[in-house]
């Protein structure tokens, strides 16, 4: 599993630095702060998880790369606007200054529309799948990145600082900010594969316990990761006062919701054989994560 994951996220790399490039820009400093970020590592599990629900519908997931390019994009920009002094203020991401400290803020944040709007010229480049397809996909993620998903997540998350919202509110917040990219993912991948209504079904289930699994593992790592490993700081969140899994229970209990939601994500598959083998195994590696 490891070593899929180490090849494909090159195989992403690669392939995104060449989508940013086919792309005339119209400002040298805007396009190197796009690049420092994209460039920058990251795990790029949103690629990965595309091309894994493609492989487990039976289709090569590699494919996809050029839609997996435009998630990756999408999620880039949201880390740096999620790191800007107004909303989480913080100095380190993927191992580096974050953007803003190092193009500054006006900059950063235009380095981040750029990122989300060149996701969708982007995704429009992917080749050998029928338009209707690709236009349904194209709508799934625009769905995912927006005020009903991503974005709407990051705007509970701002309200809840300070405040201890209840459960079902943080399950919301986690769903929008973080659940909401990866289950495009998942279902992107499905679609382009041309999964069928129970392949898509399942997956979808799948990626939603697999997003709170994730966030809440975020969550915990915030707390008691080390930030040289994680390459961005922690302890971010309690100086915030954000709610977190955490802050609302405890280390022990929110460990306990991340192993659940990681049975439900595996309870999920069980239609699937051993080509979502991939997606069992990376789902139980992402909670042991130390970054
Ligand atoms: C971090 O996402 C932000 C969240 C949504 C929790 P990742 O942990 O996937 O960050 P990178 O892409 O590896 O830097
Ligand atoms: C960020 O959540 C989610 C998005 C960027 C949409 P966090 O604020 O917890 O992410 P980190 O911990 O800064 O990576
Ligand atoms: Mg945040
Ligand atoms: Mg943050
Ligand atoms: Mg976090």
């Amino acid at each position: 599993m490891k070593d899929i994951m180490i090849r494909r996220a090159k195989l992403v790399e690669t392939d995104l630095l060449s989508e940013l490039r086919k792309t005339k820009s119209l400002d040298e400093e805007l396009t190197r702060a796009m690049e420092y970020s994209l460039m920058a590592g990251g795990k790029r599990l949103r690629p990965i998880l595309l091309m894994a629900a493609a492989d487990a519908v039976g289709v090569n997931g590699e494919k996809f790369i050029t839609v997996a390019d435009a998630l990756e994009m999408i999620h880039t920009y949201s880390l740096i606007h999620d790191d800007l002094p107004a909303m989480d203020n913080d100095d380190y991401r993927r191992g580096k200054l974050t953007n803003h400290k190092v193009f500054g803020e006006a900059m950063a944040i235009l380095a981040g529309d750029a990122l989300l709007t060149l996701a969708f010229e982007v995704a429009t480049r992917q080749k050998d799948v029928p338009p209707d397809i690709l236009v349904r996909v194209i709508s799934e993620i625009s769905t995912a990145a927006g005020v009903s998903g991503m974005v709407g997540g990051q705007a509970i998350d701002l309200r809840s600082e300070g405040v201890h919202p209840d459960l079902s509110t943080l399950k919301l917040m986690h769903s929008g900010k973080t659940g909401a990219l990866f289950r495009a993912a998942i279902r992107s991948g499905a679609l382009l594969a041309r999964a069928d209504d129970n392949q898509l079904d399942a997956l979808t289930q799948y990626a939603e316990a697999f997003g709170l699994a994730f966030q809440i593992t975020d969550d915990i790592l915030d707390v008691i990761g080390d930030a040289k490993i994680l390459g961005k700081s922690t302890g971010s969140d309690a100086k915030k006062d954000k709610a977190t899994y955490v802050s609302l229970t405890s280390l022990e209990e929110a460990r306990r919701y991340a192993r659940e939601a990681v049975d439900s994500a595996i309870d999920a598959l069980k239609i699937f054989g051993e080509e979502a083998d991939f997606l069992r195994e990376l789902v139980k590696y992402l909670i042991g994560r130390d970054k």
